[in-house]
């Protein structure tokens, strides 16, 4: 047991330490901004103020709790408490002034007033958590050609045990696992236009694909911006959706949200009044130097190149997926064209666009310009190290997939067409396909 997990920690550790500068100075920053990703925080109050400031409600600890060795989180096992899979919040407009926020893009979402955007499952000692998520699934039974059936895990949520009053009649729900934060760098330099260009929200060219950009209001830019980070795209910048973890996953505050409280709302007062980790020496939890180092840690967390397989077999899976359609929405290549990068080529295998994926992955909640059937597509860079990153698979946005293959019968809505091309393959070419995507 011991040496299985020193064996995946040494595994890991190697994959994780992989970055684009590797000059001494550089690599410094990059390991300071790794441990404060994986630094532990405390509640406040504590003599060594530099940790403290946790809370008063969370659903992690650290970053590194949920994005585990940078990699995905995973589903909580029977009778645990979820970690890495928390739920949104939200309700639809209520007044005019809701309606106004929603239309100029000033919010991408109102919040569910009792419990905030974010339902956190821990609270600091003295303080209730604001509830438990539970989540039954049921099996789902999907025929493929040469009589094979795969079972779906449906799953269904619930909030339970609620801490602070009933939740608004009109609550929305959206959970959400941890994804991978390999290649987020890279995607933060993708530029606005070469994103838009597969931009085609009424389908013109009438390919049953759409492709839509979100759009929402940067807090760090100050201004409309189009949103390529989160599942929904509803964030545009690495800073800001950093920032937003500090203080809507651990509770601290930063310099984009400076309340001590994070998520908590007027209607939690015990806990908008809990001991916090400022003072006038340091009035932010998580000041511009710890922001700044963790900014730095995920915008070079690159993928190890995993090694050319120009096998027939692999030559064979790729056609497939091409021939399926999976490229109309997982474009395989971007080019960066900022000064720094020099036409360098990146291959996320994602358009960073929404697409309506179908009733079966639908969470009935729109955030920003994304509706409740729509998603970003999900890059599938290092999907294939997932096992040796993380040891586990867990896929789509709220790891209901187990396989690949079930991530792939999930899909629906523009993506039906593809889903069904596969079902239709013949079981080889299927592996094929499925063995193509593990050299991502
Ligand atoms: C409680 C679990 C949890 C913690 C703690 C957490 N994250 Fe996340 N992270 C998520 C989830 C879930 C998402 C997807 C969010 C969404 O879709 O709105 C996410 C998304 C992200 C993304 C965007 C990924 C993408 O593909 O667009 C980045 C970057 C990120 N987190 C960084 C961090 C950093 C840095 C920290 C620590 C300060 C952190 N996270 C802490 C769960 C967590
Ligand atoms: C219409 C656009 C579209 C098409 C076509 C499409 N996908 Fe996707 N794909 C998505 C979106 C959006 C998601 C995220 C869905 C979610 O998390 O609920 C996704 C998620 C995935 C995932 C899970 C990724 C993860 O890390 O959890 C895999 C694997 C995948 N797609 C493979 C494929 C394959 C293979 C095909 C072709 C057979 C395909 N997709 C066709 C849009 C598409």
């Amino acid at each position: 047991m011991l040496f299985c997990l020193l064996g995946l920690l040494l595994a890991t550790n190697s994959i994780v330490a992989e970055f684009a500068d590797s000059s001494p100075n550089k690599s410094m920053d990059f390991a300071a901004g790794r441990s404060l990703f994986k630094k532990l925080w405390i509640a406040a109050p504590t003599a060594t103020k530099s940790s403290d400031g946790l809370g008063p409600l969370y659903n992690a600890r650290s970053c590194f709790q949920c994005h585990i060795n940078a990699g995905r989180g995973h589903v909580p096992l029977p009778k645990q408490r979820a970690v890495s899979l928390f739920m949104r919040l939200s309700i639809p407009a209520q007044n005019a002034s809701d309606r106004q926020a929603l239309k100029t893009h000033r919010q991408t979402v109102i919040s569910e007033p009792h419990y905030g955007t974010q339902f956190q499952t821990f609270a600091v000692t003295g303080l209730p958590a604001e509830g438990e998520l539970q989540i039954r699934y049921t099996d789902v039974e999907v025929q493929l050609t040469g009589a094979e059936t795969v079972q779906l895990q449906q799953p269904e949520y619930r909030l339970k045990n609620l801490q602070f009053g009933q939740l608004h009649p009109q609550t929305q729900m959206s959970p959400r696992l941890a994804p991978s934060l390999f290649g987020m760098g890279e995607l933060a330099k993708i530029s606005e236009q070469a994103i838009l260009q597969y931009s085609d929200p009424n389908d013109q060219d009438n390919d049953g694909i759409s492709g839509k950009p979100n759009r929402v209001w940067s807090r760090e830019f100050k201004q409309v911006m189009l949103g390529r980070f989160g599942y929904k795209a509803g964030v545009a910048s690495l800073d800001e959706q950093n920032q937003l973890a500090f203080a809507g996953d651990i509770g601290l505050s930063t310099p984009l949200f400076p309340q001590s409280w994070g998520d908590c709302t007027p209607h939690q007062a015990i806990c908008q009044k809990a001991p916090h980790g400022h003072d006038t020496q340091q009035p932010l939890e998580a000041p511009k130097k710890v922001t700044d180092a963790v900014l730095y840690y995920v915008s070079h967390l690159m993928l190890p190149k995993q090694q050319a397989n120009p096998s027939l077999e692999n030559i064979a899976g790729q056609k497939h997926f091409i021939q399926a359609g999976c490229i109309a929405c997982h474009r395989p290549h971007f080019q960066l064209d900022d000064a720094i990068s020099n036409q360098k080529t990146i291959t996320p295998y994602s358009d960073l666009l929404l697409h309506d994926m179908g009733e079966g992955l639908a969470d009935h909640r729109a955030e920003g310009d994304a509706n409740g059937k729509e998603w970003r597509t999900t890059p599938l860079w290092g999907i294939g190290l997932t096992e040796r990153i993380n040891g586990h698979h867990y896929y789509l946005h709220d790891g209901r997939a187990r396989t690949l293959q079930q991530a792939i019968l999930w899909h629906g809505g523009e993506a039906k067409r593809a889903r069904d091309y596969y079902v239709k393959l013949a079981k080889k070419d299927r592996q094929q396909l499925l063995k193509f995507l593990g050299t991502l």
